[in-house]
């Protein structure tokens, strides 16, 4: 365990599980520079303690709150438990992320995102602390609706297919989330997040952004799976990250699910053109059909399209940043190391 320093003022303190992870070191980056004390409790797993380095240098400036660093898993209930008791507020972002990992090992992707879940509801209940869950736009699963809201239908491959466990399991994470609130009473909020991309994303577990922008730097193909016709609406985590934190805070929010995506829908080719401009790369595109990349039978959806109303008359929420920015951030990321790594 690090301590930036210990505080004597009363100030908010927050538990961020999967805080030294891609969205959750942002999160904390926001959260300390409102003034919260935070501790982010990760097991490491797909996040790292570097990810971090920048919330512990601005958590050493006196207008900020402070940062603990605590290693231990959502499946381990004491250790859970002792880093919620203290709490005011927990965000629950800890979570087996990515198709790739997803299909390789769904048992301990169900046990993270079912059970882990679970535990971190009953140790809110247990302390009455707020908390907030992020779910994800994958329960909708194959619904194409050029405009996804809330109370969308979900449209799910068959269920002996691995790639579906991870919609599985955050469904049934918010069908607890809204139990717990129902029969006990806890606040709980939940997000629903549309392809997030910004600094510290990895493409190691499937995340196409840093995927193909690392392709594009290190001058190899792009690797574009089945048409590229597909198509998402990305959105920056820095527009992301403070509206997590605004749903959390608005009080009207317990007991709802509410999106948060981006407003340009875009294919993955185009996706892929774009970032071969922007990083004047010479690579080219290549499309890889499905079946060489995943196992047989792997979908994946068409297109992706979020309703941001909801979030919009909440807490104002707007997703201004442009794809070209959201890839120059990525690229700012991977380009400032050198030579650019193997993801
Ligand atoms: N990035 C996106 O586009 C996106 C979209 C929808 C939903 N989400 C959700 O947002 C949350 C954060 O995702 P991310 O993109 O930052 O991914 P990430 O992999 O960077 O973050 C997840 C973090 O959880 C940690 N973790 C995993 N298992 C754990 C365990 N058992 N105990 C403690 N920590 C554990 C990992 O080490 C990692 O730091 C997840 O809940 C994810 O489902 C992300």
């Amino acid at each position: 365990m690090s301590s930036t320093r210990s505080l004597t003022r009363t100030r908010t303190r927050t538990t961020v599980t999967g805080g030294a992870g891609f969205i959750g070191s942002h999160l904390i980056e926001h959260l300390l520079a409102e003034g919260d004390d935070v501790i982010a409790f990760d097991d490491m797993s797909t996040g790292s303690r570097a990810n971090l380095d920048d919330a512990l240098l601005l958590s050493e400036s006196d207008s900020t709150g402070s940062l603990t660093i605590v290693e231990g898993s959502i499946l381990d209930k004491p250790a859970l438990d002792a880093v919620i008791a203290g709490a005011d507020r927990v965000f629950h972002l800890a979570a087996a992320v990515g198709v790739r990992l997803i299909v390789d090992e769904p048992l301990a992707g169900l046990r993270t995102n079912i059970h882990g879940t679970e535990n971190v509801l009953d140790a809110c209940l247990a302390h009455d602390v707020a908390l907030l869950v992020t779910s994800t736009s994958e329960v909708y699963g194959k619904n194409t609706s050029d405009s996804l809201s809330e109370d969308a239908d979900r449209i799910l491959g068959s269920s002996s297919m691995s790639r579906w466990t991870y919609a599985a399991a955050k469904s049934i994470d918010e069908a607890f989330a809204n139990g717990y609130v129902t029969e006990f009473g806890l606040r709980v909020a939940i997000v629903r997040l549309f392809n997030t991309v910004g600094p510290r994303q990895t493409g190691r577990y499937g995340m196409v952004v840093p995927q193909l922008v690392g392709q594009a730097l290190r001058g190899e193909p792009l690797t574009v799976f089945g048409s590229g016709t597909q198509t998402r609406c990305f959105s920056s985590v820095r527009d992301i990250a403070p509206a997590i934190a605004r749903i959390q805070e608005h009080p009207g929010t317990v007991g709802l699910a509410v999106n948060l995506g981006g407003g340009h829908e875009i294919s993955i080719l185009d996706l892929a053109h774009r970032i071969i401009e922007l990083t004047g790369s010479t690579s080219e595109v290549q499309l890889v059909p499905y079946c060489e990349a995943y196992p047989a039978g792997f979908e994946d959806m068409e297109r992706r399209v979020p309703n941001n109303s909801l979030a919009g008359s909440l807490i104002g929420f707007e997703p201004l940043t442009s794809i070209d920015e959201i890839i120059l951030s990525v690229m700012d990321h991977l380009g400032a190391r050198a030579p650019v790594p193997s993801l």
